[in-house]
């Protein structure tokens, strides 16, 4: 047994709180509702799926469950492009089966969040297609963001902004006129400077907070707001490397996000939330530093903010101690918990991407010809990322089948591609698709349980039998068991509402490439080095994400708690 010497003394970056505020500790699985599980047999998700694996979630452990959208839409941008904001798409269900749902979840102790997407509507909202029918210049246009071209016939766009998923930002109307889309043309950005949108949206928050919603995640958070003059843009990305506040580079720039004007907003919804009992706000803000993330989770708007910067960190002891610490810093300067994800239905898997020669690094989507990740490398390093990740303070999401350890499906043939953004890049991002397969259940069934019929939207990759739900329950050492374990262990030990202090080099181990705190009693230890290391005198194993060697060591990426004793 290599034994080090006992954990003395510990940099207090952040204190334990006693807040009996829910969302400051709540473990939030996301549900993508057309990946989930499919109870008509179409082969795509829907909320009776949802309903029908609450229980899966419950005796997960898990506090809350928020869904991506499930909104009326010509699903462009699988359902982020909204046509009815309070109607369900019939590919999903009803707005019955929406009450049956969260009736069952607030039974089970679940809460549930839903999705906002207040930055753009779809293109076939009544809104959008009034404005096209009524022409320039009526009161209809003026809810969206119309201008005239450039050029002497205004042929050319009217600034030179490019949609994130890839070419131009405008689309010209057959008078003549262009409108904005940060993202897919059938995604039009609403003018937020009109009062019509804040109170349709004030009006759209109360209808989903009488039925019974415990708080939204909202979409694109920091880009309804847009720069005075709409301002052309050089696309100069400020250099981040090496920064000691934690930045990554995943904060979008530009005269086009982060404008002051976005708070304004949260302001106003708050004190529609503050009319309710517990409901929260969670913005979809890819913003940094983290200091001016933390200006979304001021005490008077919203309560958490996903911190990406953590998500787009590599797999590295510095820079995670340094993510961590701006992390815990920033929000503690504003009272707000920090809110920590390592995947969504956006970016990679982070299985996959910690299996990529850069462990962490962050591709815009993987198919054949790119670099493939080392599976099961990936997939150890994960558990690793995940068991640190559950072991911070505050609160943190997980992505549905993460719990599974699914890994991204690499190998999707460029035919099937659905991601807007494929197409819009001109295939040179393969986009999201390979993070929304169908999730698989059951190992033998077709489909592996995900519908009835056994069909899936998207076809999942036939080894996908060993991740299947009931191949990996009461299997011990299984990903899901790990998850179940260290959901429970974080409750026990109360690590959600707990404290951080780093352990300054873990005394008499020689490694640097190592991530070791105290929350509370509990000793987190990650190992990111290459060789084992030895755990401190009085440390006494809770679990850890692989087996601690023959001799008690914990072993290359590997993450292990222990109870201290005092
Ligand atoms: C962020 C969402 O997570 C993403 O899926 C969507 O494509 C964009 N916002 C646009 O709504």
């Amino acid at each position: 047994m290599t034994t080090l010497d006992p954990v003395t003394t510990t940099t207090l970056v952040h204190r334990a709180s006693d807040s009996s505020d829910w969302w400051r500790h709540a473990v939030i699985y996301q549900v993508y509702p057309r990946s989930f599980a499919d109870a008509s047999g179409d082969g795509i998700g829907d909320l009776p799926g949802v309903t029908s694996k609450l229980d899966h979630l419950a005796r997960l452990g898990v506090d809350a469950v928020w869904l991506s959208p499930f909104y009326r839409s010509p699903q462009a941008d699988a359902g982020y492009d909204v046509a009815d904001y309070r109607d369900i798409d019939p590919l999903f269900g009803t707005l019955e089966d929406f009450d049956e749902m969260i009736a069952k979840a607030h039974r089970l102790g679940l809460r549930v969040i839903v999705d906002l997407v207040p930055n753009h509507t779809s293109d076939e909202h009544v809104w959008f297609q009034a404005a096209l029918a009524a022409g320039p210049g009526s009161p209809e246009r003026a809810r969206y963001i119309f201008r005239e071209g450039k050029g002497p016939d205004g042929s050319e766009p009217p600034n030179n902004w490019q949609s994130i998923f890839g070419g131009p930002a405008w689309t010209r109307v057959e008078d003549g006129e262009w409108y904005l889309h940060l993202f897919d043309s059938k995604q039009p950005d609403l003018n937020w400077e009109h009062p019509e949108v804040h109170e349709e949206f004030r009006s759209v928050l109360r209808f989903w907070l009488d039925r019974g919603v415990d708080g939204f995640r909202v979409d694109v958070a920091h880009g309804m707001v847009k720069a005075e003059g709409l301002p052309d843009w050089d696309g100069h990305v400020a250099m981040v490397e090496g920064a000691d506040d934690g930045s990554t580079g995943a904060g979008n720039q530009g005269p086009m996000f982060d404008q002051d004007g976005v708070h304004e907003i949260y302001r106003e919804w708050r004190k529609v939330l503050d009319e309710y009992d517990d409901r929260i706000l969670v913005a979809e803000a890819w913003v940094e530093p983290l200091s001016r993330l933390a200006r979304y989770v001021r005490p008077d708007e919203m309560h958490q903010a996903f911190n990406f910067s953590y998500l787009t960190t590599l797999w590295d002891a510095t820079a995670l101690r340094t993510v961590v610490t701006a992390s815990l810093e920033a929000n503690d300067a504003v009272g707000a918990p920090s809110t920590w994800v390592l995947s969504n239905h956006d970016v990679v898997r982070h299985p996959s991407r910690l299996g990529l020669s850069v462990p962490g690094s962050k591709p815009q989507g993987i198919g054949v010809g790119d670099e493939q990740p080392d599976e099961e490398l990936g997939l150890r390093r994960a558990r690793a990322a995940t068991l640190l990740t559950l072991g911070l303070p505050g609160s943190a999401y997980l992505y549905q089948g993460e719990e599974l350890g699914l890994p991204e499906h690499t190998t999707l043939d460029d035919s099937l591609r659905q991601d807007p953004a494929w197409w819009r890049t001109g295939h040179t991002e393969r986009g999201r698709d390979g993070c929304r397969v169908p999730l698989p259940w059951e190992a033998k069934s077709p489909g592996f349980g995900f519908s009835p019929t056994g069909k899936t939207w998207l076809p999942q990759p036939e080894t996908w039998d060993r991740y299947a739900l009931d191949a990996q329950v009461g299997v011990e050492g299984s990903t899901y068991e790990m998850y179940r374990e260290a959901l429970r262990a974080r409750r026990d030990h109360r690590l959600g509402s707990g404290s951080l202090g780093w352990v300054d080099g873990l005394p008499g181990c020689p490694d640097a490439n190592v991530v070791a705190f105290v929350n509370r009693e509990v000793l987190v230890v990650a190992n990111l080095g290459t060789d084992p290391i030895g755990v401190p005198a009085g440390a006494e194993l809770i679990m850890s994400s692989a087996p601690l060697t023959e001799d008690g060591a914990i072993p290359s990426d590997t993450t292990a708690w222990f109870t201290l004793s005092s």
